[in-house]
């Protein structure tokens, strides 16, 4: 056995809380996920991610860890766990962890015992000043909160403590220890024993958050990328079938520097998924090349891509999403019918690609709700499945007030109960490109990305991915280009086409995979 079941997966990524509950109380849980796996094997997704799951005041649903081995009591029990893990083996799935390396939430037995000014052995666990009246102002710091004489440094909420994996460049050595120093490696050895506990349950591995943000003051990530490289070697000699996939969307720093397996394309300002998907000003001019009366630019994409791509494709996978918990979900920005274009392209580019749940039904981005456990602008996109047309559109028999969040009680709602087995829908639609990628590796990994035509500010985009050409033009004008189809067989299509001996035309807002012999 090795990771190369990686190869040719596709992930589907669960937010526990709001997937499925199974025991009306108005949050989704483990046992939910369980009664979902043979829903999810259906739409062609082998590997799970699933949020955090562990125990957790819940400031940030749950990326603020206070127990990282005991599961959360909302989510069930460890049994539960074991059973979801083995249902999901018995059905050849792999199970992901969120692995919250970072910071702790400051209910962390650890934080608790640091933060009392007594002595313990977790004084250097996180990162604090000298005293409290040493405050230097380019860090985020916690200031005059706690009974120890000192300021903490925060990853990401105030709630959430930076753990000490030292500084690249030490500024300031009353309180900053080095990246080499023993005390940074004390807090790499409590990750790996975080990471066994886990593994040797048999998980399939870890969706690393904010795995760039370890080492403070290495803006080049240089002692970040050797913790990695390290906790790697650890992987590959004891857990050679798991594998860590990076939040970080920086390829040459998280695949080839610091190891990871794959690393996710996600929406950065600027960057190229930015500006396939999400290029819009506000609710101003929309400039992504996927987009209704799209007119945006190919070549932003492709010169934030070719270079990452080249440079990892020969040690680990660029991971593209169709969204994720942490953004608006696409209908925010484009239309159903761009949307199935966005997953043609999708599902057949390199990588191992990230479906998150109900982007394969197109639920919406909510932009009415309060902020739920540190969500904020995020919480639209975290509302509860929706599976069919019953009470709470089937994620929960508890009553509307108890929901986690509210479901989308629009009439329009779309449901996997009013896509499934119809032709055309998001759904279908994805389940084909799925299975089509399963059935050719050739559209996974397992041939190059070439480009075939892409002119800027211009329509369509074609590539060829080993015997396969993908034609995919989502804008209102029918293109013409020259390409030979030479007899090639039509393997999938969205919208119209038509070819002569020397030029293929593909419609406006349409969509073509050719197979060559
Ligand atoms: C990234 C996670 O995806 C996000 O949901 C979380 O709030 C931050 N990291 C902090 O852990």
């Amino acid at each position: 056995m090795s990771t190369s079941w990686l190869k040719n997966s596709v992930f589907y990524e669960v937010y526990p809380q709001s997937f499925y509950d199974s025991n009306s109380d108005g949050i989704g849980d483990l046992r939910g996920i369980a009664l979902k796996l043979d829903y999810i094997r259906e739409l062609g997704c082998n590997a799970l991610w699933i949020n955090p799951i562990y125990d957790s005041p819940f400031m940030d649903a749950g990326y603020d860890v206070r127990d990282y081995k005991k599961i959360a009591p909302r989510y069930g029990t460890e049994d539960d766990f074991k059973h979801l893990l083995d249902e999901a083996h018995k059905r050849g799935m792999k199970i992901l962890l969120d692995l919250v390396p970072g910071h702790t939430s400051d209910t962390h037995e650890w934080f608790k015992a640091a933060k009392t000014g007594y002595p313990s052995e977790y004084d250097n666990r996180y990162i604090f000043t000298k005293s409290v009246w040493d405050a230097p102002p380019e860090y985020r710091l916690m200031c005059g909160v706690c009974e120890r004489d000192g300021n903490y440094l925060v990853n990401y909420f105030s709630s959430q403590p930076a753990l000490n994996y030292g500084f690249h460049e030490v500024k300031y050595p009353a309180w900053q220890f080095s990246a080499d120093s023993p005390e940074a490696w004390e807090t790499v050895e409590a990750l790996k024993d975080i990471m066994r506990f886990w593994l040797d349950k048999g998980i399939d591995g870890f969706r690393v958050d904010m795995a760039d943000s370890l080492v403070k003051n290495d803006d080049e990530k240089i002692s970040t990328a050797k913790i990695w490289r390290d906790i790697r070697l650890m992987m590959d000699a004891d857990y050679p079938d798991a594998v860590l996939i990076s939040e970080w969307s920086n390829p040459l720093r998280a695949i080839v520097n610091s190891g990871f397996h794959a690393d996710f394309y996600l929406d950065h300002q600027g960057n190229g998924y930015n500006s396939l998907f999400r290029k819009r000003f506000g609710d101003g001019d929309n400039l992504s090349f996927f987009a209704d009366h799209a007119h945006g630019d190919i070549e932003e994409f492709l010169a934030d891509y070719t270079p990452a791509y080249l440079c990892s494709r020969e040690h680990g996978y660029i991971s593209f999403i169709t969204n994720n918990h942490d953004m608006p979900r696409a209908p925010f920005y484009m239309s159903d019918e761009i949307i199935r274009l966005s997953h043609a392209f999708m599902m057949t580019m390199p990588g191992v690609p990230f479906v998150y749940y109900g982007d394969e039904i197109g639920m919406i981005y909510r932009t009415d709700l309060v902020s739920k456990e540190g969500g904020f602008s995020r919480t639209g996109s975290r509302t509860p499945m929706q599976w069919d047309h019953t009470k709470n559109l089937g994620f929960s028999d508890a009553d509307e007030d108890m929901l986690y969040l509210p479901v989308d009680n629009r009439p329009e709602a779309p449901t996997v109960e009013n896509q499934a087995g119809v032709q055309g829908s998001i759904y279908e639609n994805l389940k084909a490109l799925i299975a089509l990628r399963k059935e050719f590796p050739e559209l996974s990994n397992d041939s190059e990305f070439e480009i075939v035509y892409a002119k800027s500010h211009d329509y369509p985009f074609a590539y060829r991915r080993g015997s396969f050409v993908a034609f995919v033009n989502p804008s209102d004008d029918d293109r013409t280009i020259e390409y030979r189809m030479d007899g090639a067989e039509v393997a999938y299509t969205i919208g119209d086409w038509s070819a002569d001996e020397n030029t293929v035309t593909i419609n406006a807002r349409s969509f073509l995979l050719i197979k060559h012999s």
